[in-house]
């Protein structure tokens, strides 16, 4: 059909999404359904994500996710079924994987293997429609990625990435040792909001060498903090948590828009996109629209529920290869927990 129908599936991580969207033409999306099921809870008391504990819980909600999908949409079946291929965790794709795959071979429809990163950029032309060339900077648990998109299309070149933790991970992290709950990016976002961000200055990973690539890292900075607590313990004094998380939450949000806005206008591109759980963090948000604004640049950011993993974003960038003439990807694709 002239404006299909796609669904997306995602179970690369600890949500299990079924999303629909339809093409509307030229770069612009209707949405009609978005499901989630998360699995975080479950994880929580182990303070991350526990890869079995995952594929149990997609192969438990994936069904009754992609009935309530459906039926949100109101149709019996898509014109299209997109599913993440990788990166992610091994198991937890293949719930994804199968399930695309015979919903696909039933409804007699193509099928398309999706690359979950590339989903976290294109969801966001279904807020701002059609998507000039850009930056994008991709920050959640499992990833910290900077990307050049010519055409949302085509393939997506990576800038950086991190050389040891993802930058949500860090926080994390951070927060485990500061005695908060897990996920511990919005709890260490809240207590910055009390804290005063320069009291404690941590190192700033990586910035001063420039490179050819612009990768981050952040175990140094998490050992920074790990340290700067350590010695106030020793010491018998209070450790300024309040403090500290918002001296860390400002190095975090300083290299990661600093690096951003530094490769955009390398590239002379003057869009700059976010997306991943970690964007809903204040002071980033806050620092990448004063950084973008002193550059001159437009800074794109999608609501928070289409930041965090979803099915919409997989539907997305499968609307756009379609629309593109990509053919149709094999039944037997393997998942590719790997996937660059
Ligand atoms: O995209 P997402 O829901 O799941 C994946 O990891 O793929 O991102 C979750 C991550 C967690 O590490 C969480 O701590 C972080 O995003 N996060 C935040 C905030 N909200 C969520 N990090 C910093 N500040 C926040 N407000
Ligand atoms: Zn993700």
């Amino acid at each position: 059909p002239k404006n299909p129908i796609v669904m997306g599936i995602e179970s690369s991580c600890d949500e299990t999404g079924v999303g629909i969207v339809r093409w509307t033409g030229d770069g612009t999306l209707e949405l009609l359904a978005d499901e989630v099921a998360s699995s975080v809870d479950e994880h929580a008391r182990f303070g991350g994500v526990v890869p079995e504990i995952a594929s149990r819980a997609h192969l438990e909600a994936m069904v009754p996710t992609m009935r309530r999908a459906l039926a949100a949409a109101g149709i019996d079946k898509p014109d299209a079924v997109c599913v993440t291929i990788g990166p992610g965790l091994a198991g937890a794709l293949l719930v994804g994987v199968a399930a695309a795959k015979a919903y696909a071979a039933a409804w007699d429809v193509p099928f398309y293997a999706i690359n979950h990163l590339g989903g976290h950029v294109a969801v966001d032309t279904l807020e701002h429609g059609p998507m000039p060339p850009c930056v994008a900077l991709l920050v959640s648990g499992g990833h910290t990625h900077l990307l050049h998109v010519e055409d949302i299309g085509k393939p997506i070149v990576e800038l950086g990435t991190t050389v040891d933790d993802a930058a949500g991970e860090a926080f994390d992290k951070v927060a485990r040792l500061l005695g908060l709950g897990y996920p511990g990016g919005p709890e260490v976002d809240r207590l910055a909001r009390e804290g005063d961000r320069t009291a404690v200055v941590f190192p700033r990973g990586m910035t001063g060498s420039r490179d050819a690539r612009h990768d981050f890292s952040f175990s140094g900075l998490k050992t920074a903090v790990a340290r700067f607590v350590e010695a106030k313990q020793r010491a018998g004094e209070p450790v300024p948590v309040a403090d500290v998380a918002a001296g860390f939450q400002e190095a975090v949000a300083d290299v990661l828009t600093m690096k951003a806005v530094r490769a955009a206008k390398d590239l002379g591109v003057d869009t700059l996109v976010l997306g991943g759980g970690a964007t809903a963090n204040s002071r980033l948000r806050e620092l990448a629209e004063e950084r973008c604004a002193a550059a001159g640049m437009t800074l794109r950011v999608p609501r928070p529920k289409l930041c965090t993993d979803n099915g919409v974003m997989i539907a997305a960038l499968g609307a756009h290869l379609i629309a593109g003439g990509a053919a149709p990807s094999e039944l037997g694709a393997a998942t590719d927990p790997g996937l660059p």
